[in-house]
């Protein structure tokens, strides 16, 4: 049914990177598509084109990198036209408690402002997928969790343009 989920993150030492992979693992277990782009080589002129945004950033001093923050300052551009579209949000740190969830929050927010839809969860990782370093078996499996729940959401929010 032709969806699209994309997947921006931004790493420098490549966690956040390990974690964009597993979200777009459980993205393509529901059977769409998914493309995962490192925010130096994303274009927000994507954005229109797809159902679904997701973006994962490390934490730096609690908040979202400055790349991060800059792709969502341009994606102004786009202002009025992500309505009704999914969105949500992974993090990685270097400690426990440490602005993992803040920064999570912080790029929601964005998303929010947008018109996007974001669902939580009851179960653990309310907001989002948090891995503190390197993500290991069970943070990966968290983060493919949190892709297909995302994909699940886009699938009912779906809608074909009109022939
Ligand atoms: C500039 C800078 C600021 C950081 N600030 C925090 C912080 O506030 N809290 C934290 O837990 N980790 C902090 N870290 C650690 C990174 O979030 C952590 O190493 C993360 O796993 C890096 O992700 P990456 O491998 O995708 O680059 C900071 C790292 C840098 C370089």
């Amino acid at each position: 049914m032709g969806m699209k989920i994309l997947i921006v993150y931004d790493s420098r030492t490549g966690n956040t990177e390990k974690m964009a992979y597993g979200v777009a693992e459980g993205v393509r277990g529901e059977g769409v598509e998914v493309e995962v782009r490192r925010v130096d080589e994303a274009s927000i002129d994507d954005l229109p084109e797809v159902d679904g945004l997701i973006i994962g950033s490390p934490v730096y001093y609690g908040q979202p990198s400055s790349k991060i923050k800059r792709f969502l300052d341009e994606s102004v551009k786009y202002h009025g036209k992500l309505e009704g579209k999914v969105g949500g949000a992974f993090a990685s740190s270097g400690g426990n408690h440490s602005g993992g969830e803040t920064t999570i929050i912080s790029i929601l927010e964005a998303l929010l402002i947008h018109g996007m839809v974001i669902q939580g969860t009851s179960g653990r990782n309310h907001y989002g997928p948090v891995s503190v370093g390197a993500p290991g078996e069970e943070e990966l499996k968290t983060c493919k969790l949190f892709g297909a729940r995302v994909a699940r959401l886009a699938k009912l929010l779906h809608k074909e343009p009109e022939k």
